[in-house]
């Protein structure tokens, strides 16, 4: 597996701050890696790092083989940044933006027109192309900020917080885009407040709080690690409830909690082959189940227990 980012043991103090205190990444080629973390967390600081525009403390990243140090123009060459904080020029069209980009880029003016119309049909601006920026709806704009991030064709992209304060459309549009150069081979390296957000995209989390790697795998394995799962068991015949609720208890040891409105049994569950004795004994008491599922804890469980903090407090 080739690595695309590589960073050990990245330290940035700004002052009394500790930003950074000493945090490890990896992203492998081709795959979208989530750094999920609340406000201050530190995402922003190490994708700066990683963009070459602010030297770590302490610690040593690589980018497409390059030290963001001792390379920061080679790690510019491979690399294309969406900030957290719009980037395009407000006053001018779409177009005007691209084709900007595109010149300080080197490309010739044809070049840079015709990157620019392919960008803005890709990521269906061409209708507005001719719009000065600031008409833009939000989705809009973040759709020109990634579209102006891929005019260098770069190998890896970051993207800080690319949908933050978008509508649920507008988010779903850009996840769309998202998921689409990662189709075509582009390696993401994306921060996000949201857990929906990272349990969509990326591959493997890694959880940030207060400088630090506080949880890392992928979204199943981090959900796997906080919580034992649950088992959800709803009767077709809610008469059958007090049943399967006594068949719950005696093979999971716990008195299941029952639901009466939604007729669902459930219980915490530690032993997953309990599945299929349940499945066996449902069957010989002659009770049809409509659900019947083992569910990991949420994400935003998961965050709660790795951060301390409930999701909803992070969320803008
Ligand atoms: N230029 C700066 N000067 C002083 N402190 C800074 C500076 N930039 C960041 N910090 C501090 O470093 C810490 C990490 O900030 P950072 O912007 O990396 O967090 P973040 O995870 O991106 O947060 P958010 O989700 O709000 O964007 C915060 O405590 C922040 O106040
Ligand atoms: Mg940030």
């Amino acid at each position: 597996m080739s690595l695309a980012i590589q960073a050990e043991g990245l330290v940035k103090r700004y002052g009394e701050t500790t930003a950074l205190a000493g945090v490890d990444l990896e992203v492998p080629t081709g795959k979208v890696v989530g750094v999920l973390g609340p406000n201050g967390a530190g995402k922003t600081t190490a994708v700066r790092i990683l963009a070459t525009l602010l030297r770590p403390d302490a610690g040593h990243a690589t980018v497409g083989g390059y030290d963001v140090v001792r390379d920061p123009v080679r790690v510019r060459s491979v690399i294309g940044v969406t900030g957290q904080y719009a980037s395009v020029d407000e006053d001018l069209s779409g177009t005007e933006n691209m084709v900007l980009i595109g010149r300080l880029l080197g490309l010739s003016r044809a070049a840079a027109k015709a990157r620019a119309a392919e960008l803005l049909e890709q990521f269906e601006l061409t209708d507005a192309a001719g719009r000065a920026a600031k008409t833009y709806s939000g989705g809009m704009r973040r759709r020109l900020d990634l579209a102006a991030s891929l005019v260098g064709r770069p190998q890896v992209l970051y993207l800080d917080e690319p949908t933050t304060g978008l509508d649920p459309h507008a988010r779903n549009e850009v996840w769309n885009v998202v998921r689409r150069l990662v189709g075509d081979g582009s390696t993401v390296l994306l921060t996000t407040q949201y857990l929906e957000e990272a349990d969509q995209l990326a591959d493997s989390i890694t959880v940030f709080d207060h400088g630090r790697v506080v949880a890392q795998g992928r979204a199943d394995e981090l959900k796997r690690r906080v919580g034992g799962q649950t088992l959800q068991v709803r009767p077709t015949s809610p008469a059958d409830m007090d049943v399967v609720a006594r068949i719950v208890a005696d093979l999971t040891g716990v008195l299941p909690a029952r639901d009466d409105d939604s007729g669902l049994v459930t219980a915490p569950v530690s032993d997953p082959v309990l599945m299929s004795t349940l499945v066996r004994k449902l069957d010989d008491a002659g009770i049809t189940a409509d659900e019947l599922a083992l569910r990991l804890p949420s994400l935003d469980e998961v965050f709660l227990a790795l951060t301390g903090k409930p999701a909803e407090e992070v969320l803008v």
